[in-house]
Protein backbone atom coordinates (compact mmCIF):
# COMPACT_ATOMS: atom_id res chain seq x y z
CA UNK A 1 0.00 0.00 0.00
CA UNK A 2 1.28 3.49 -0.87
CA UNK A 3 -0.19 7.36 -0.74
CA UNK A 4 1.30 10.00 -2.41
CA UNK A 5 0.32 13.72 -3.72
CA UNK A 6 0.96 16.44 -6.06
CA UNK A 7 -0.27 20.18 -6.23
CA UNK A 8 -1.75 21.46 -9.20
CA UNK A 9 -0.32 25.13 -10.80
CA UNK A 10 -1.05 28.22 -12.42
CA UNK A 11 0.47 30.52 -14.37
CA UNK A 12 0.76 34.12 -13.03
CA UNK A 13 2.46 35.66 -15.83
CA UNK A 14 3.78 35.08 -19.15
CA UNK A 15 1.82 32.04 -20.91
CA UNK A 16 2.53 32.54 -24.67
CA UNK A 17 5.74 35.12 -24.04
CA UNK A 18 7.60 32.18 -22.33
CA UNK A 19 7.43 30.59 -25.70
CA UNK A 20 9.06 32.68 -27.26
CA UNK A 21 11.88 33.40 -24.69
CA UNK A 22 10.96 35.59 -22.03
CA UNK A 23 10.45 34.53 -18.07
CA UNK A 24 7.08 33.40 -16.74
CA UNK A 25 5.80 33.19 -12.95
CA UNK A 26 4.05 29.96 -11.89
CA UNK A 27 2.64 28.30 -8.48
CA UNK A 28 1.57 25.86 -7.22
CA UNK A 29 -2.03 25.97 -6.13
CA UNK A 30 -3.38 24.36 -2.66
CA UNK A 31 -5.45 21.78 -4.85
CA UNK A 32 -3.97 18.65 -5.54
CA UNK A 33 -4.31 15.27 -6.80
CA UNK A 34 -4.60 12.21 -4.31
CA UNK A 35 -3.25 8.52 -4.99
CA UNK A 36 -3.55 5.48 -3.12
CA UNK A 37 -2.06 2.40 -4.68
CA UNK A 38 -2.11 -1.51 -3.55
CA UNK A 39 0.21 -4.02 -5.39
CA UNK A 40 -2.11 -6.27 -8.30
CA UNK A 41 -2.05 -8.69 -11.10
CA UNK A 42 -2.08 -5.96 -13.28
CA UNK A 43 -2.12 -2.00 -14.10
CA UNK A 44 -5.44 -0.50 -13.52
CA UNK A 45 -6.47 3.10 -12.43
CA UNK A 46 -10.06 4.30 -10.73
CA UNK A 47 -11.22 7.43 -10.13
CA UNK A 48 -13.57 10.55 -11.06
CA UNK A 49 -11.29 11.78 -13.41
CA UNK A 50 -11.71 10.61 -16.73
CA UNK A 51 -9.11 12.50 -18.68
CA UNK A 52 -6.62 11.00 -16.24
CA UNK A 53 -7.94 8.05 -16.40
CA UNK A 54 -8.06 7.45 -19.91
CA UNK A 55 -4.69 8.05 -20.79
CA UNK A 56 -3.02 7.32 -17.39
CA UNK A 57 -1.80 3.45 -18.07
CA UNK A 58 0.76 4.57 -20.35
CA UNK A 59 1.82 7.15 -18.22
CA UNK A 60 1.93 4.47 -15.07
CA UNK A 61 3.88 1.99 -17.22
CA UNK A 62 6.42 5.03 -17.42
CA UNK A 63 7.22 5.78 -14.12
CA UNK A 64 7.54 2.03 -13.16
CA UNK A 65 10.09 2.03 -15.93
CA UNK A 66 11.50 4.64 -14.68
CA UNK A 67 11.94 3.86 -11.21
CA UNK A 68 13.10 0.44 -11.61
CA UNK A 69 10.17 -1.09 -10.26
CA UNK A 70 8.37 -4.13 -11.73
CA UNK A 71 5.56 -4.79 -9.66
CA UNK A 72 2.12 -3.67 -11.02
CA UNK A 73 -0.56 -1.70 -9.16
CA UNK A 74 -4.46 -0.90 -8.57
CA UNK A 75 -4.36 2.78 -8.52
CA UNK A 76 -7.11 4.46 -6.88
CA UNK A 77 -6.90 8.83 -7.79
CA UNK A 78 -9.16 11.38 -5.42
CA UNK A 79 -8.75 14.74 -4.72
CA UNK A 80 -9.50 18.25 -5.39
CA UNK A 81 -7.74 19.30 -8.57
CA UNK A 82 -9.99 19.60 -11.46
CA UNK A 83 -8.77 18.64 -14.89
CA UNK A 84 -9.76 21.55 -16.76
CA UNK A 85 -6.34 21.94 -18.97
CA UNK A 86 -4.23 24.45 -17.69
CA UNK A 87 -3.86 23.46 -14.30
CA UNK A 88 -0.92 20.68 -14.34
CA UNK A 89 -3.30 17.66 -13.17
CA UNK A 90 -1.42 15.40 -15.33
CA UNK A 91 1.70 16.55 -13.70
CA UNK A 92 0.12 16.19 -10.28
CA UNK A 93 -1.00 12.98 -11.13
CA UNK A 94 2.85 11.75 -12.13
CA UNK A 95 4.16 13.13 -8.97
CA UNK A 96 1.32 11.73 -6.59
CA UNK A 97 1.89 8.32 -8.02
CA UNK A 98 5.70 8.80 -8.04
CA UNK A 99 5.18 9.35 -4.64
CA UNK A 100 3.05 6.30 -3.60
CA UNK A 101 5.68 3.90 -5.35
CA UNK A 102 8.25 5.22 -3.30
CA UNK A 103 6.00 4.93 -0.74
CA UNK A 104 4.70 1.33 -0.96
CA UNK A 105 8.52 0.31 -1.65
CA UNK A 106 10.03 2.07 1.01
CA UNK A 107 12.20 3.90 -1.31
CA UNK A 108 13.88 7.29 -0.16
CA UNK A 109 13.86 9.99 -2.70
CA UNK A 110 14.49 13.58 -3.56
CA UNK A 111 12.52 16.34 -4.67
CA UNK A 112 14.77 15.97 -7.62
CA UNK A 113 14.06 12.36 -8.11
CA UNK A 114 10.70 12.70 -8.02
CA UNK A 115 10.45 15.13 -10.46
CA UNK A 116 12.17 12.79 -12.87
CA UNK A 117 10.25 9.99 -12.44
CA UNK A 118 7.51 12.38 -12.88
CA UNK A 119 8.51 13.85 -16.00
CA UNK A 120 8.73 10.42 -17.21
CA UNK A 121 5.02 10.14 -16.72
CA UNK A 122 3.98 13.35 -18.30
CA UNK A 123 5.73 12.23 -21.12
CA UNK A 124 3.16 9.42 -21.86
CA UNK A 125 0.61 12.68 -21.78
CA UNK A 126 2.29 15.50 -23.61
CA UNK A 127 4.83 13.83 -25.97
CA UNK A 128 7.14 16.59 -25.20
CA UNK A 129 6.10 18.68 -22.08
CA UNK A 130 8.36 21.43 -20.70
CA UNK A 131 8.61 19.85 -17.80
CA UNK A 132 7.22 23.24 -15.79
CA UNK A 133 4.27 21.63 -14.23
CA UNK A 134 5.79 18.56 -13.03
CA UNK A 135 8.68 21.10 -11.30
CA UNK A 136 5.83 22.98 -9.54
CA UNK A 137 3.82 20.65 -8.60
CA UNK A 138 7.10 18.49 -6.82
CA UNK A 139 8.66 21.80 -5.29
CA UNK A 140 5.87 23.89 -4.18
CA UNK A 141 5.89 27.47 -3.80
CA UNK A 142 6.14 30.41 -6.40
CA UNK A 143 8.33 30.37 -9.10
CA UNK A 144 9.95 32.26 -12.66
CA UNK A 145 10.79 30.26 -15.06
CA UNK A 146 12.58 30.27 -17.76
CA UNK A 147 12.06 27.47 -20.46
CA UNK A 148 15.17 25.86 -22.06
CA UNK A 149 15.08 23.77 -24.99
CA UNK A 150 14.75 20.40 -23.58
CA UNK A 151 12.96 20.48 -19.77
CA UNK A 152 16.79 19.76 -18.05
CA UNK A 153 17.68 23.16 -19.78
CA UNK A 154 14.91 24.90 -17.91
CA UNK A 155 15.75 27.39 -15.14
CA UNK A 156 13.51 27.87 -12.01
CA UNK A 157 14.41 31.11 -9.33
CA UNK A 158 11.88 30.56 -6.39
CA UNK A 159 10.14 33.88 -5.25
CA UNK A 160 10.03 34.39 -1.66
CA UNK A 161 6.23 35.29 -1.31
CA UNK A 162 5.30 37.53 2.26
CA UNK A 163 1.80 35.77 2.47
CA UNK A 164 -0.04 33.27 -0.32
CA UNK A 165 -2.22 34.91 -2.96
CA UNK A 166 -6.20 33.79 -2.81
CA UNK A 167 -7.13 33.20 -6.31
CA UNK A 168 -10.76 32.93 -8.13
CA UNK A 169 -9.87 30.15 -10.82
CA UNK A 170 -13.14 29.46 -13.51
CA UNK A 171 -13.05 27.38 -15.58
CA UNK A 172 -14.77 28.37 -19.29
CA UNK A 173 -15.84 24.98 -20.43
CA UNK A 174 -13.52 24.89 -23.46
CA UNK A 175 -10.87 22.53 -23.21
CA UNK A 176 -7.58 22.25 -24.74
CA UNK A 177 -7.13 25.16 -27.03
CA UNK A 178 -3.47 25.40 -26.29
CA UNK A 179 -2.00 23.95 -29.09
CA UNK A 180 -4.15 26.41 -31.14
CA UNK A 181 -3.74 29.41 -29.46
CA UNK A 182 0.30 28.53 -29.41
CA UNK A 183 0.39 28.42 -33.51
CA UNK A 184 -1.92 31.71 -33.79
CA UNK A 185 0.87 33.75 -31.84
CA UNK A 186 3.70 32.20 -33.82
CA UNK A 187 1.83 33.31 -37.10
CA UNK A 188 1.28 36.62 -35.40
CA UNK A 189 4.88 36.83 -34.52
CA UNK A 190 5.76 36.01 -38.00
CA UNK A 191 3.86 38.49 -39.27
CA UNK A 192 5.30 41.65 -37.47
CA UNK A 193 8.22 40.68 -35.48
CA UNK A 194 9.07 44.21 -34.78
CA UNK A 195 5.50 44.71 -33.28
CA UNK A 196 6.02 41.73 -31.48
CA UNK A 197 9.46 42.47 -29.89
CA UNK A 198 7.58 45.35 -28.99
CA UNK A 199 4.67 43.29 -27.02
CA UNK A 200 7.24 41.17 -25.35
CA UNK A 201 9.34 44.10 -24.11
CA UNK A 202 6.67 45.18 -22.40
CA UNK A 203 5.23 42.33 -21.31
CA UNK A 204 9.10 41.23 -19.70
CA UNK A 205 8.82 45.06 -18.14
CA UNK A 206 5.39 43.58 -16.52
CA UNK A 207 7.01 40.58 -15.07
CA UNK A 208 9.92 41.97 -13.43
CA UNK A 209 7.65 44.41 -11.27
CA UNK A 210 5.64 41.47 -10.38
CA UNK A 211 8.80 39.06 -9.51
CA UNK A 212 9.38 42.23 -7.21
CA UNK A 213 5.91 42.76 -6.07
CA UNK A 214 5.18 39.02 -5.12
CA UNK A 215 8.34 39.51 -3.05
CA UNK A 216 7.15 42.71 -0.83
CA UNK A 217 3.52 41.12 -0.53
CA UNK A 218 1.41 44.13 -2.45
CA UNK A 219 -1.11 42.48 -3.62
CA UNK A 220 -2.81 46.11 -4.86
CA UNK A 221 0.20 46.29 -7.54
CA UNK A 222 0.81 42.40 -8.49
CA UNK A 223 -3.40 42.90 -9.38
CA UNK A 224 -2.34 45.61 -11.95
CA UNK A 225 0.28 43.98 -13.25
CA UNK A 226 -1.73 40.94 -14.05
CA UNK A 227 -4.16 43.13 -15.79
CA UNK A 228 -1.72 45.01 -17.94
CA UNK A 229 -0.52 41.36 -18.47
CA UNK A 230 -4.10 40.16 -19.73
CA UNK A 231 -4.16 43.62 -22.18
CA UNK A 232 -0.97 42.40 -24.03
CA UNK A 233 -2.67 38.47 -23.81
CA UNK A 234 -5.59 40.39 -25.72
CA UNK A 235 -3.44 42.15 -28.00
CA UNK A 236 -1.74 38.68 -29.30
CA UNK A 237 -5.40 37.19 -29.58
CA UNK A 238 -5.92 34.20 -27.37
CA UNK A 239 -8.62 35.59 -25.31
CA UNK A 240 -12.14 34.18 -26.13
CA UNK A 241 -15.68 35.76 -25.46
CA UNK A 242 -15.81 33.52 -22.24
CA UNK A 243 -12.39 34.70 -20.83
CA UNK A 244 -13.11 38.03 -21.77
CA UNK A 245 -16.91 36.99 -19.52
CA UNK A 246 -15.16 35.76 -16.43
CA UNK A 247 -12.80 38.42 -16.44
CA UNK A 248 -15.08 40.89 -16.83
CA UNK A 249 -17.21 39.77 -13.87
CA UNK A 250 -14.15 39.27 -11.59
CA UNK A 251 -13.32 42.56 -11.70
CA UNK A 252 -16.78 44.07 -11.44
CA UNK A 253 -16.87 41.99 -8.22
CA UNK A 254 -14.05 43.03 -6.25
CA UNK A 255 -11.10 41.15 -7.86
CA UNK A 256 -8.36 42.89 -7.46
CA UNK A 257 -6.54 41.42 -11.01
CA UNK A 258 -7.88 39.12 -13.62
CA UNK A 259 -6.35 37.49 -16.60
CA UNK A 260 -6.49 34.02 -18.38
CA UNK A 261 -4.17 31.33 -17.42
CA UNK A 262 -2.19 28.72 -19.37
CA UNK A 263 -3.58 28.85 -23.05
CA UNK A 264 -6.39 30.87 -23.72
CA UNK A 265 -8.86 30.22 -26.19
CA UNK A 266 -11.43 29.02 -23.00
CA UNK A 267 -9.56 26.99 -20.53
CA UNK A 268 -9.51 28.77 -17.28
CA UNK A 269 -9.11 32.50 -16.00
CA UNK A 270 -7.74 33.79 -12.63
CA UNK A 271 -9.18 36.33 -10.36
CA UNK A 272 -6.62 37.65 -7.48
CA UNK A 273 -8.55 38.47 -4.52
CA UNK A 274 -8.06 40.29 -1.37
CA UNK A 275 -9.20 37.20 1.42
CA UNK A 276 -11.72 34.82 1.92
CA UNK A 277 -14.62 36.58 1.62
CA UNK A 278 -14.26 38.36 -1.25
CA UNK A 279 -13.06 34.88 -2.86
CA UNK A 280 -16.23 32.97 -1.70
CA UNK A 281 -18.41 36.02 -3.36
CA UNK A 282 -17.09 36.62 -6.57
CA UNK A 283 -16.86 32.33 -6.86
CA UNK A 284 -20.71 32.58 -6.42
CA UNK A 285 -21.11 35.29 -9.28
CA UNK A 286 -18.77 32.93 -11.49
CA UNK A 287 -20.59 30.03 -10.75
CA UNK A 288 -24.10 31.55 -10.94
CA UNK A 289 -22.59 33.18 -14.69
CA UNK A 290 -22.34 29.08 -15.67
CA UNK A 291 -18.48 28.96 -15.07
CA UNK A 292 -17.00 26.42 -13.11
CA UNK A 293 -14.92 27.97 -10.58
CA UNK A 294 -13.39 27.46 -7.36
CA UNK A 295 -11.45 29.09 -4.40
CA UNK A 296 -7.59 28.37 -4.50
CA UNK A 297 -4.32 29.89 -2.63
CA UNK A 298 -1.36 29.85 -4.49
CA UNK A 299 2.23 30.18 -2.84
O1 LIG B 1 -2.20 25.36 -20.51
P1 LIG B 1 -0.85 25.05 -19.94
O2 LIG B 1 -0.76 25.06 -18.48
O3 LIG B 1 -0.17 23.90 -20.59
O4 LIG B 1 0.02 26.32 -20.32
C1 LIG B 1 0.31 26.66 -21.62
C2 LIG B 1 1.31 27.73 -21.54
C3 LIG B 1 1.75 28.26 -22.87
O5 LIG B 1 2.71 29.27 -22.59
C4 LIG B 1 0.61 28.90 -23.63
C5 LIG B 1 2.34 27.17 -23.73
C6 LIG B 1 3.63 26.62 -23.24
O6 LIG B 1 4.00 25.53 -23.70
O7 LIG B 1 4.33 27.28 -22.43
Amino acid sequence: MGIGSGNGKSILFGEHFVVHGANAIAGAITNKVIVKIKQAKKNSVRSNYEIIEKMSLDGVQNILNSMNVIDKYEIEIDGDLPTYGGLGSSAAFCVALTKAIANDKNIHLNESQINAHAYEGERAFHGNPSGVDNFISTHGGIYEFKRGKTQKENQFGKIEIKKPLTLVISFSGKYGATMKTVSEVRKLKEDDEEKFSQIMDEYSQIEEEAKKMLEKGKIDEIGKLMNSNQSLLKEIGVCDELNDKAINIALKHGAIGAKITGGGGGGCSIALVEDEKNAIDLNKKLNDAGFKSFVTKVG
